[in-house]
């Protein structure tokens, strides 16, 4: 009778549960009225007299037992199934995690601004939907332009004109009529014309406009304010040339070429061989523009000029296709920091 107490005792001690079934069965097996230490309390009476106290005690401390492991075992079963409910398990390896980037873009640009911001550039913005005057007309587009075709430019409404802006000049003129003189200021923004897409070309694409109006600004000023940025951006040994070039808006105007930062001069295939490559339009803003935003000519004089972005993160980073930087292919931008 006493092995039977201790095997049970043992049994109970090792007892586990981890389901509600697994606890029901401990139940009926060690509490229940038709269970094993029910029946040793039944077999009381054939216990002779003078060990009928030591069973007693004996029995009595395993019920205690017996309900004690079963008060345990419900703690553990209902903590499980509180962690399963909540849908966390904290023993499972973290899931590794995935941080945004900066689309190559945005870097450029970013990288731009703060360049010019040390020369003491300020940031404008203008609107995307401009209308013929501020795009073509105040920057002393001849009324024959290319341009203004309906297969160069998107125009939104004919008669009176609005348009998609085909370049960020359009800021320049809101500037210049917006406030008075003198201006320095660089204009990103995005831009658009009627473009079959290439690898070269895209239907949009951005451009930063730069705009420096004030008395006795003279082309020296542009070619240091070039000059630096080149260098800040593209190495310090990086050189400057200006090529003469035509814009209606700039007299005189230049394109505005960098020394080749692959190949340093002997030429290879991102400067075509040449040894140079061009990054953007430039000049001396033409008297008429400054005449149609109603600031005098012969008291200010200004410098302006006009860089694609895309044009110089593809550039800077080699890249060989205009089209990856609107596709949002996240193993092409996530390479970019
Ligand atoms: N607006 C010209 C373009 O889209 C770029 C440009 C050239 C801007 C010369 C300028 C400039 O401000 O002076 O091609």
């Amino acid at each position: 009778m006493f092995e039977k107490v201790e095997s049970i005792k043992k049994q109970i001690e090792e007892a586990v549960a981890n389901t509600k079934e697994e606890l029901e069965d401990y139940r009926l097996k060690f509490i229940s009225r038709k269970g094993v230490i029910s029946e040793l309390f039944a077999d009381f009476k054939n216990v002779e007299s003078k060990r009928k106290k030591e069973f007693g005690i004996a029995l009595n401390t395993l019920k205690t037992q017996a309900e004690n492991r079963f008060k345990k075992l419900i703690d553990q079963v209902n903590s499980t199934d509180s962690k399963r409910d909540s849908g966390i398990d904290l023993s499972l390896p973290p899931i590794p995690g995935q941080t945004g980037s900066l689309h190559p873009i945005s870097i450029v640009k970013n990288r731009m601004i703060q360049i010019f911001e040390r020369q003491g550039f300020n940031v404008t913005e203008g609107p995307e939907i401009e209308d013929d005057w501020h795009n073509f007309t105040a920057l002393n587009f001849p009324e024959n332009h290319p341009a203004r075709e309906m297969q160069d430019t998107y125009f939104i409404r004919k008669d009176p004109d609005l348009l998609l802006r085909t370049h960020t000049s359009t800021v320049q003129i809101q500037l210049m009529q917006n406030e008075n003189p003198p201006f320095r200021s660089i204009m990103p923004g995005r831009v658009y014309r009627n473009e079959a897409i290439s690898a070269r070309a895209h239907c949009f694409f951005h451009q930063v406009e730069g705009l420096y109006v004030d008395k006795n600004v003279g082309f020296k000023d542009l070619k240091q304010t070039l000059y630096h940025f080149a260098r800040e951006f593209f190495g310090k040994d990086t050189q400057i040339r200006f090529r003469p070039s035509f814009f209606p808006f700039t007299e005189p105007s230049a394109e505005i070429d960098i020394s080749c930062f692959i190949c340093h001069g002997p030429g290879c295939k991102i400067c075509k061989y040449t040894g140079w490559v061009e990054i953007g339009g430039s000049g001396m803003v033409d008297p008429d523009v400054l005449k149609n935003c109603n600031i005098d000519p012969d008291v200010y004089s200004g410098f302006a000029f006009g860089m694609g972005i895309e044009r110089i993160t593809m550039l800077k980073y080699q890249i060989d296709d205009i089209r990856l930087f609107s596709e949002n292919d996240v193993r092409f931008l996530s390479q970019f920091e």
